[in-house]
């Protein structure tokens, strides 16, 4: 069966110009309010020929924040800073939807204005947090109150609605990689005796909580939510994966949300020990499209494929050189040491990776910049191929791999499943 990267799809009443998907990918681009600067701007809009941009993950409150420079979506500044980068993907014809995200225990305290972190219960991950100064081992979060969580709902219902100030097109809630919602949903995470921990149904609370109240701010069209089932970052565990995932994407099904995002495997490794078949089962089933269209309502989307590169995805032009301003935005061939602060200690690690195209042309100033991936890790070699897919939206009557990639020379072809 051939599904074809170039067709159209509707997704919520929007039409996306061709599948392609461009993944949240956090750069650590913003200021330190959280707005976007300049170069943000840039970057999107080089990149606004997939057919839907996820922008990377966007803090709901000043409780929220797990890394430094990440931007926001908790004041009227932030929502304004956003407007420009979503005026510039429209004027480029693409959509961009934005990430909604609690770091939960995944931070510390000098990125919280001396707070500490907050969970489902009082345990720490394993490692350490990107902080201002350096990695900073993780602390032990405070649990969090039962009579807390309804400020965290709270938390994303504001933040949605920051986002239609700030010019979205719609948001994904990230309820996957070990940050908040996560923490909850995942029994190594979650020990509460509440309503909140203990039966999957219970896990599931907060995030059906916080699904609501973004619904009150926008169509259910509208929303995403991404869940990343096996995946151990941030030191997360399940004693049943296949079981307690079933379940939940059984009961996000009826919401008619526009997708759910799941991540196969982990981000450190490409194993894959789950049955995501039987996992896309249980995603949500749309009956009715919104719009006419020439394909169906997508239901699904297959992640692999980090979009490290992000090309511009016309059909005619499967292979490209980057222009300078691409280059500037583009990643540095060569692991950069990372930059030390004043008092010599390294400060946001700056992680590079080898091989592309475009790393070629990348900009010596790129070596400079802070936007390396904090606290993601050196990405594993065999996954540093040119990959310019993370998500391949297919409608309800097409098949899609769960490894389907598309290199850039495949790029001109459709794709054969
Ligand atoms: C530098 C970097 C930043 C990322 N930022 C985010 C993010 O903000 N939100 C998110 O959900 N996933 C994020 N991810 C995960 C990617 O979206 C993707 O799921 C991950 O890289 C696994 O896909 P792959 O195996 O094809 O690379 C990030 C990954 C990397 C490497």
């Amino acid at each position: 069966m051939h599904l074809d990267l170039f067709a159209p799809i509707n997704l919520g009443g929007l039409t996306l110009a061709n599948r392609m998907v461009m993944a949240p990918m956090t750069r650590n681009r913003a200021d330190t309010d959280g707005c976007v600067p300049p170069l943000m701007v840039e970057h999107y809009r080089q990149r606004a020929t997939a057919g839907l941009i996820v922008a990377e993950s966007t803090t709901v409150s000043p409780q929220a924040v797990g890394y430094p420079f990440t931007p926001g979506l908790h004041t009227a500044a932030q929502a304004e800073s956003w407007r420009r980068l979503t005026d510039a993907v429209h004027e480029e014809g693409g959509r961009i939807f934005v990430q909604l995200q609690h770091c939960g225990r995944v931070s510390h305290p000098s990125l919280l204005d001396g707070q500490a972190p907050v969970a489902p219960s009082a345990l720490a991950p394993a490692g350490q947090a990107v902080t201002h100064t350096g990695p900073q081992d993780f602390m032990t979060p405070r649990a969090l109150d039962a009579g807390e969580l309804p400020d965290v709902v709270d938390q994303f219902r504001r933040a949605a609605e920051l986002a239609k100030q700030g010019g979205f097109d719609g948001i994904e809630v990230h309820a996957g990689n070990g940050y908040l919602i996560d923490q909850f949903l995942r029994d190594g995470t979650n020990h509460r005796t509440d309503a909140y921990g203990g039966s999957a149904a219970n896990r599931m609370r907060l995030v059906n909580e916080v699904l609501d109240a973004v619904c009150e701010q926008w169509p259910a069209e509208r929303v995403g939510v991404r869940l990343t089932p096996e995946n151990g970052f941030n030191s997360m565990a399940d004693s049943d994966p296949q079981g307690h995932f079933e379940y939940f994407l059984g009961q996000l099904s009826p919401r008619g949300l526009a997708y759910v995002h799941v991540l196969e495997g982990g981000m450190a490794t490409t194993a894959v020990s789950l049955d995501y078949r039987a996992l896309r089962s249980g995603s949500p089933a749309r009956t009715s499209p919104t719009t006419a269209t020439t394909s169906p309502e997508p239901e699904r989307w297959c992640t692999r494929g980090m979009p490290t590169w992000s090309p511009s995805v016309r059909r005619s032009s499967p292979t490209r050189t980057l222009s300078a301003a691409t280059a500037r935005t583009s990643r540095s061939p060569q692991p950069t040491p990372p930059r030390t602060t004043a008092a010599g200690r390294p400060a946001i690690r700056t992680t590079r990776s080898t091989g592309p195209t475009e790393a070629r042309h990348a900009s010596s100033s790129e070596a400079a910049d802070r936007c390396g991936p904090a606290g993601y890790g050196e990405p594993a070699p065999e996954r540093l191929r040119q990959r310019y897919v993370i998500a391949i939206v297919s409608g309800p009557d097409e098949q899609c791999s769960p490894y389907t990639e598309c290199s850039a020379g495949q790029l001109n072809c459709s794709l054969t499943n």
